[in-house]
């Protein structure tokens, strides 16, 4: 089968809490991986088969002892680096007895794995999200299991009509599919932008329930896409007519910064991060349990719809048809992006 999934990428692996000093495990672009927090504070990450047996050491009981790893069939140990230290039954350790150990980055709150030849790592960059670990934010956030490859979740991501059908009655309203996009891309920095800004909207209870706006809204939704992984959507809620001041401020307004992160687990299923940040009512809880709850089931929308589309698209005759209206020109956009990095992947030295 073809893959569907850019290698040479860097893709989150996790939220920073997540992985603490003990084993966690969770399979990114098909490859399964062992992480956890070093004595140093720094996250590691190595595979998740003993070379062995290929025993899964994120499987008890295989224990974490002073940054080893013990395996828990019958006891090769491994450091934090992935080289084994240790082998039952004699003192020479194989050459060749080494997990495969991943580039990690810890950035913006998020955990950042390297999927592909390391060498590579360090001249990739990552995208940035700083709303995720900066005060003047409060962050909700969740991570739902997605039955389906992730080039759907990018699909359903980059075209917002969806909202006004599929979350009819929480975030959408009949103004989101009645107003057209805009869409750019920038091809030198593989950013898709799109841009939706409705200046005379109904207010989704989603923004009447957290900003206290009633009546029509000036919603503005500005999406920012850097393929394979980060997803940003900009919002601006404020009253009709008010727009940002000439130096930048735009203290009328109520600013939500909704991240996704795109990770595919398999060729299959994906896990979708998603956050929302906001810089008003910073510490209302009721508001940010409003907002985790509302959002949550929004997402929950999302993969109940892909889920199903998954099967189809899965069984579906090959070459069956779609067919692409303005709507589409960001997912569409998204797609070739894509495929240019799956080709460049697929060239690159591994
Ligand atoms: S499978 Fe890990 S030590 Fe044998
Ligand atoms: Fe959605």
């Amino acid at each position: 089968m073809t893959t569907t999934i850019p290698r040479e990428q860097w893709y989150v692996a996790a939220y920073g809490v997540e992985i603490r000093d003990e084993l966690f495990h969770r399979t990114i672009a098909g490859e399964s991986i062992l992480f956890w927090r070093t004595a140093e504070g720094t996250v590691t990450a190595v595979s998740d088969r003993c070379v062995h047996r290929r025993f899964p050491l994120s499987q008890a009981p295989t224990r974490l002892v002073d940054d080893q790893v013990i395996c828990g069939y019958h006891g090769f140990t491994y450091g934090s680096d992935g080289r084994c230290t240790a082998v039952p039954g004699q003192t020479r350790v194989p050459r060749t007895a080494r997990l495969t150990s991943y580039p990690i980055r810890e950035q913006d709150s998020l955990v950042w794995v390297w999927i592909g030849d390391p060498a590579r790592a360090a001249d990739t960059p990552i995208p940035r999200a700083p709303w995720l670990d900066d005060p003047a934010w409060t962050v909700v956030r969740g991570l739902e299991p997605l039955a389906a490859r992730f080039g759907l979740l990018v699909d359903n991501l980059l075209d917002l009509s969806h909202e006004t059908y599929l979350h009819g009655g929480s975030i959408g309203t009949p103004e989101v599919a009645g107003t057209p996009i805009t869409t750019e891309v920038d091809d030198e920095a593989g950013v898709v932008h799109v841009s939706r800004h409705m200046d005379d909207a109904e207010c989704p209870p989603f923004y009447a329930r957290s900003t206290g706006l009633r009546g029509r809204i000036s919603r503005w939704q500005d999406i920012e896409y850097t393929p394979p992984c980060l997803y940003l959507l900009h919002s601006r809620i404020a009253p009709v007519g008010s727009v940002p001041r000439p130096d930048g401020t735009d203290p009328d307004a109520f600013h939500v910064e909704v991240v996704y992160a795109i990770t595919p687990e398999t060729e299959h299923s994906t896990h979708d991060f998603w956050m929302v940040a906001r810089d008003f009512a910073l510490d209302d809880a009721e508001v940010s349990a409003f907002l985790a709850e509302q959002n949550r089931a929004v997402v929950r929308q999302d993969v109940v719809a892909l889920d199903v589309l998954e099967t189809v698209v899965a069984t579906d005759p090959e070459g069956a048809q779609e067919l692409s209206i303005n709507i589409d020109t960001g997912g569409l956009a998204a797609r070739r992006l894509l495929a240019r990095q799956l080709g460049a992947g697929a060239g690159g030295v591994r």
